[in-house]
C-alpha cells in the first residue's frame, strides 16, 4: 500500500479502530433534528471522535478550517427522502474538489438488490478508480433506504463482500443480531459499524456496538444516537470507550451517567480526551 493511502486509513483508525461522527445526513433528509447547525452540534464532540463525515456544503459552512479531524468526505447523494426512490444516486463531487478539501477519504452509498443496483455499483466502482489514483480511500455504505428490515446477516454479508471485491478500502455496515461475525468474516476489508433511528435507551446502543466491535467491526459510524441524545458528550465519551478501550457496555453506562448533565451543569466530564 502506498505511503498516502496508508497514512490517510492510519489517521482515520488510529490503533486500528475509529469513531466516526456521521452528519451527513441534510443531504437526503434535509435539517435533521438535531443538527439544525451542524457546526454547533459537532463541536463540543469533536474531542472524542476520529473523523467527520459530512459533505463539502456542511464541510464549508460548518467546520472551522483550523480543526485537525480528519474529514470524510460524503460524495454520493441527488436523491431526498420526498423522491422517488433512494437508491438513485449519483457522485456528487469531482476529485479536485475532494483534493481541495483535504478530505482523508470518502465516502459512498451502494444499494444493493435495488433498482439502481448496477448504477449505485458503478458509482463506486468508478470514486474506487479515481481515488486509488491519489491514495485516498474509499468507504462504501451498504444502504437499504428505507427498507429498514433489509438488515439481516446474509443480506449484508453479501453487500459487504461486493463493495469489498469492487475495491472499497473500508465498508460501512448495519450491525444485525443474529451472525453479525459472519459478515465480518466474509469481508476482506475493514467493517465498521452504522447506526440508525436513535434506540430507546443508551444501554441498547451501548450493546450494539460492543458486540459490532467483539465480533470483528474495527469501530463506529454514529451519528443520531449520539447528537439527538440530550447529553451527546457523555454519549460520545462512552462509546469511545468502547471502541478504544474495550469498555463494556455496563462499564460504558457508568461513564456516561458520570459525564451526563446535572442541573448545575456538566459533572465529571473529562474535556482532556
Ligand atoms: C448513511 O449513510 C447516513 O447518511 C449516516 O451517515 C448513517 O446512517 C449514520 O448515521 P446514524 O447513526 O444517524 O444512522
Amino acid at each position: 500500500m502506498d505511503w498516502g493511502m496508508s497514512h490517510r486509513l492510519n489517521q482515520l483508525m488510529p490503533g486500528g479502530r475509529c469513531f466516526f461522527m456521521a452528519m451527513d445526513h441534510g443531504y437526503f433528509q434535509g435539517p435533521t433534528t438535531g443538527l439544525e447547525k451542524p457546526g454547533e452540534t459537532v463541536k463540543p464532540l469533536l474531542p472524542y471522535v476520529d473523523a467527520l463525515f459530512c459533505t463539502r456544503g456542511v464541510l464549508r459552512s460548518s467546520i472551522d478550517p483550523s480543526s485537525s479531524k480528519p474529514i470524510i468526505l460524503r460524495v454520493s447523494g441527488g436523491t431526498s427522502m420526498v423522491g422517488k426512490d433512494l437508491a438513485n444516486e449519483v457522485i456528487t463531487t469531482s476529485i479536485e474538489e475532494i483534493i481541495r478539501l483535504n478530505a482523508s477519504a470518502v465516502g459512498i452509498s451502494v444499494f444493493i438488490g435495488s433498482d439502481y443496483e448496477k448504477e449505485t455499483l458503478k458509482n463506486l466502482s468508478e470514486l474506487v478508480n479515481t481515488c486509488e489514483d491519489y491514495g485516498i480511500p474509499v468507504m462504501a455504505i451498504t444502504a437499504v433506504g428505507k427498507e429498514l428490515e433489509k438488515r439481516e446477516a446474509r443480506y449484508l454479508a453479501l453487500c459487504c463482500r461486493i463493495v469489498a471485491e469492487l475495491g472499497a478500502r473500508a465498508v460501512k455496515t448495519y450491525w444485525c443480531e443474529k451472525d453479525f461475525e459472519k459478515v465480518v468474516r466474509g469481508c476482506p476489508v475493514p467493517v465498521v459499524v452504522a447506526g440508525g433511528p436513535k434506540c430507546e435507551t443508551e444501554l441498547e446502543v451501548f450493546e450494539f456496538v460492543y458486540d459490532g466491535i467483539q465480533k470483528g467491526a474495527v469501530g463506529i459510524n454514529l451519528g443520531r444516537n449520539v447528537w439527538q441524545n440530550p447529553n451527546a458528550e457523555a454519549m460520545a465519551k462512552a462509546l469511545r470507550a468502547i471502541v478504544h478501550d474495550n469498555a463494556t457496555p455496563k462499564q460504558a453506562h457508568d461513564i456516561f451517567n458520570g459525564s451526563k448533565k446535572t442541573h448545575h451543569g456538566y459533572s465529571k466530564v473529562d474535556v482532556s480526551v
